[in-house]
């Protein structure tokens, strides 16, 4: 049993995708239940959240009491308990199996029976993380992209016993944020990671076989091939240690040679160098 409408969203972790998903969830009118463990993080989303607002302000696509009312919707915790009576609640935390696992089967025993729980991994299995709960039909993915308040679509995944009620609902949700959602199965990479990762591989190796920098390959993908913007940007964006993740994550299940990170970025990942969340990956961000 699904509960008939989702008026109440928490979101778990405030990294880069939960603040941007809280964002979303927010300015589409949402109570929003943001929790992360620390209030400091917790605070920083918030104040990401209201700068992107205020430059939603600024260049005139959205009214300053519009802007106000949606961070009015925002409420920060550190204690999962105060996402009892959310309808659905979106995960955000670490791409880190055992970590989601014991978050799942946690807030099971928190909402409602009636509630949804989403996970928004990149390249774990859905299904997987929906066997730590009892009712495993309430689980479904809900796979943004980065930067989630920008990229407009949303990968609507269905495990093996989510529900047709669960599946619907996030799809619902989906589109009230704005999104374009499609659904799709759980399969590794579900649709968008199943073909981007190998790509941003072999876009990586090409950096090393043709002997260009990353300004140049960024240029070759830009210029040549109509990318918004090039891999080496690309994956500082996402992060370096994301990126890794879903790659070995990926090459795990497939064992396909172009999904496994190419050395050169597991060095990075080794080195601290993450990307822009970092302040350096392939460039350097103050
Ligand atoms: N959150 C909220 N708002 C943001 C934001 C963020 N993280 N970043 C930027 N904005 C807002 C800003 O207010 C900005 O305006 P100002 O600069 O005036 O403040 C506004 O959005 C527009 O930003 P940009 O000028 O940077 O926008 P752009 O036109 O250059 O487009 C882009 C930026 C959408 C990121 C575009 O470059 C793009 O499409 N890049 C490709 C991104 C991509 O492929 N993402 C998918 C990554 S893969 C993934 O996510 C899957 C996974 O599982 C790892």
């Amino acid at each position: 049993m699904t509960v008939a409408e989702i008026r109440r969203i928490g979101v778990v972790g405030l990294g880069a995708m939960g603040a941007g998903i809280a964002q979303l969830a927010v300015e589409a009118g949402y109570e929003t239940v943001g929790r992360d463990v620390t209030d400091e993080l917790g605070h920083e989303a918030r104040d990401r959240i209201a700068h992107f607002l205020q430059r939603k302000v600024d260049k005139e696509q959205l009214a300053g009491d519009a802007r106000e009312h949606a961070l009015g919707l925002l409420a920060l915790t550190t204690d999962l308990a105060d996402l009892a009576d959310c309808d659905l609640v979106i995960e955000a935390i670490v791409e880190d199996l055992p970590a989601k696992l014991a978050l799942f089967s946690e807030l099971e025993g928190i909402v409602r029976a009636d509630s949804i729980l989403a996970t928004n991994t990149s390249a774990l299995s859905v299904t997987e993380i929906a066997a730590a709960v009892q009712s495993p039909a309430r689980v479904v993915g809900m796979h943004f992209f980065n930067p989630a308040p920008l990229m407009p679509l949303l990968e609507i995944v269905r495990a093996e016993l989510s529900s047709d009620e669960a599946v619907e609902a996030a799809y619902t949700v989906g589109e009230r944020m704005g999104k374009r959602p499609i659904r799709c199965h759980d399969t590794p990479g579900f649709v968008v990671n199943r073909v981007l990762i190998p790509l941003l591989n072999d876009c990586l190796r090409v950096l090393d076989e043709a002997r260009v920098s990353p300004e140049a390959l960024d240029t070759a993908m830009t210029a040549g091939a109509g990318w918004p913007m090039g891999p080496c940007a690309l994956v500082d964006l996402v992060g370096i240690d994301v990126h890794v993740h879903a790659s070995e994550a990926l090459y795990e299940k497939l064992r396909e040679p172009r999904m496994a990170p190419p050395p050169r970025i597991v060095a990075m990942k080794n080195a601290g160098l993450l990307g822009r969340k970092s302040g350096r990956g392939f460039y350097r961000y103050d």
